[in-house]
């Protein structure tokens, strides 16, 4: 079996130093905060081009704690993609404000045409999510947020390391969000999450926010949130920091050998848009007989799966709190009846790609024999 993901294997690759990092957090007697949470916070904040990074429980308290930091909630519109992991949509409604969902480009990121037709009177903040690690296209969404005195998020879930135009994303925008699920480019051994901006005010206000509201002095103006990054998670992820971009070059060559081997078949491979550098936390196919695929892959011990099935305006609770143009999300409607995703994370060997792409490969084969039942 080949899986999806495997943070296992992550873990593995560090775990002498991981052991070591974990000792010294449970020999210092100090489990909240502290050191290893204020030397991450600089660590990873200096490595997205930003000055300050506020650690938290999770990526959707880090989207939650931006738009409560932006002075987001109750009355207010958010637009983001129906086309996300749930948690965009959760942390909107979470902070009481209303998610507007528009369409996407051939990218899976956010239309730039379509957020500009979407903004009412209303809109207080466009939340642009890196989805599968691809940055969106950020300078055109923020010349439309600036013109139109928009807040603009980065959710940089999927995208740790990816670059626009250059530069890292999360220190982009008025804030960027990370995660440090398991899974992610760069996982914990649980939960996790991070802020991270360049602007003084909002980074004082996201550290008050994240603790009740209290300030060094336990004092506050406004309540918060307990929500906290672990310094268990904070030294693991310490120790994995300094190989992200060589794990994220990994993933880059085997997407490459991904690309290389499936030329020919009637399907689409991502394509990196110009001038980013994509991260591929996921790499996601595209095909009209998605369903034979992802079955085919099962059966050959390929661990294939769906990101994501079921858009957030589809979603029971969901869609009747969120707002969709009157034509609908045609581009993301096509879309998840079409992606699948196959096995992508640093450890995966050439051998295992290749596999993956044989078996890939197999079912058209069969297909195009009448046995199977691809296009
Ligand atoms: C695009 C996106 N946004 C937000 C999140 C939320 O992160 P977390 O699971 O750490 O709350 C995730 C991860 O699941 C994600 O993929």
């Amino acid at each position: 079996m080949i899986p999806l993901a495997s943070p296992l294997a992550q873990l593995r690759a560090h775990r002498a130093a991981v052991d070591a990092a974990l000792a010294r957090v449970l020999d210092s007697g100090n489990y909240v905060l502290g050191g290893e949470v204020d030397a991450f916070e600089r660590e990873f904040s200096a490595y997205c081009g930003a000055t300050h990074g506020v650690g938290v429980g999770s990526g959707t308290d880090a989207l939650v704690l931006a738009l409560k930091t932006l002075g987001i909630g109750a009355g207010d519109e958010v637009i983001t993609v129906s086309h996300t992991a749930l948690a965009t949509a959760a942390a909107v409604l979470a902070s009481g404000a209303t998610p507007v969902l528009v369409d996407i480009e051939a990218s899976y990121t956010l239309d730039p045409v379509r957020l500009a037709a979407a903004i009412g009177p209303r809109t207080k903040a466009v939340i642009a999510v890196h989805l599968y690690g691809q940055p969106a296209d950020l300078d055109a969404i923020a010349s439309i947020t600036r013109k139109r005195g928009l807040r603009l998020i980065e959710d940089c879930a999927q995208a740790a390391g990816a670059r626009y135009r250059g530069r890292r994303v999360g220190g982009l925008a008025d804030i960027g969000c990370f995660s440090f699920y398991p899974t992610k480019n760069l996982g914990a051994v649980g939960d996790g999450g991070m802020v991270v901006t360049s602007d003084p005010t909002l980074a004082q206000r996201l550290r008050r926010l994240r603790q009740y509201g209290w300030d060094e002095q336990r004092r506050t103006e406004e309540p918060g949130l307990n929500s906290r990054l672990d310094p268990l998670q904070a030294a693991i992820l310490r120790v994995k920091l300094p190989s992200l971009d060589t794990d994220n070059a990994r993933r880059r060559t085997i997407a490459g050998m991904y690309a290389r081997g499936l030329v020919g078949l009637p399907l689409t491979v991502p394509i990196p848009r110009r001038d980013t550098e994509h991260a591929y936390h996921l790499y996601v196919i595209a095909t009209d007989d998605r369903d034979g695929l992802t079955e085919h892959l099962a059966a050959e011990g390929v661990g294939a799966a769906i990101h994501y099935p079921v858009p957030v305006h589809r979603h029971g609770g969901y869609g009747q709190r969120s707002i969709v143009p009157n034509d609908g999300l045609p581009d993301t409607e096509r879309a998840v009846g079409r992606i699948v995703s196959l096995p992508m994370y640093p450890e995966l060997s050439d051998d295992d790609v290749t596999k993956v792409i044989a078996a890939v490969r197999g079912f058209y084969t069969v297909a195009r024999k009448g046995v199977g039942g691809a296009a």
